[in-house]
């Protein structure tokens, strides 16, 4: 059995007084959660979160790493300088970071093996945009942007690894892959992992969904039985409807 992981990703949100305000106001809300519980927060804000999630499950993420150990790279943060700050999980791949700042598979895949290398669990997002979908290419798109991300890893690896969906046109827009959508195009990236890396491994990794999930959708996406999760925006930028998402297995 694989064990759910929620997972927010605040992007470009929230100070460091505003992460601290936060995660204080989480931590009694996801206290016993049976999930794993993750935030991916700026940089700036890792000091602050990491003292307040002290004493609870809370694990720290951050969203993006870059590839190389160090050197003339402005801007840009290692995976040592992130592991150093007490950051378990990198989103890797976000479709932000592709469509804004020119990421590429062969980038992705980079960044994943410095995470893993460094002792950090990638959070790797794939997913189609909405034309890509209608002309009926999600399923070899998902397929080759998991495998290409994953490329030199073990097994074992990849059994650790946490790859999310996220349709691009669910992102942000309210508009949700509807469950059976979701849970068929995440079947699809499981069965292309074992593929390569065997079914024992596939059904050890854990894939989320991503997109407009929130405490009302939740429910249905999770009782689906490939979705493993959940990768959070908007809904993850308040405490309680965080909590409510994180709590999906509760009443
Ligand atoms: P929203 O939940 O705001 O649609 O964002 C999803 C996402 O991009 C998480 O990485």
């Amino acid at each position: 059995m694989r064990k759910p992981i929620i997972a927010g990703n605040w992007k470009m949100n929230k100070t460091p007084s505003e992460a601290k305000e936060l995660v204080t106001a989480l931590k009694p809300l996801v206290k016993g959660a049976s999930c794993d519980v993750v935030v991916c927060v700026p940089a700036v804000d890792f000091a602050a979160v990491k003292e307040a999630a002290k004493g609870s499950s809370i694990k720290l993420g951050a969203q993006n790493v870059h590839f190389k150990e160090s050197g003339a790279y402005t801007g840009e943060l290692s995976a040592k300088m992130l592991k150093e700050c007490g950051v378990d999980y990198v989103v890797i791949g976000h479709s932000e970071r592709r469509q804004y700042f020119g990421e590429t598979d062969e980038t992705v895949n980079l960044r994943v093996k410095a995470c893993v290398a460094a002792g950090m669990t990638p959070i790797i997002c794939v997913g189609e945009k909405k034309e890509q979908r209608e002309a009926g290419y999600t399923n070899a798109l998902v397929s080759y942007q998991t495998l290409i991300a994953l490329e030199g890893l073990t097994d074992k690896e990849v059994a650790k690894a946490v790859i999310a969906y996220e349709p691009v046109w669910a992102i942000g827009t309210g508009l949700v892959a509807t469950d059976e959508q979701a849970n068929e195009t995440i079947g699809v990236i499981r069965k292309a992992i074992a593929g390569k890396y065997g079914k024992a491994t596939a059904n050890k990794t854990r894939i989320q969904y991503g997109g407009s999930m929130n405490p009302k959708n939740v429910k249905g996406l999770m009782a689906q039985s490939e979705i493993d999760g959940g990768l959070i925006g908007g809904a993850s930028l308040k405490a309680e409807d965080f909590s409510k998402v994180v709590g999906f297995d509760k009443e």
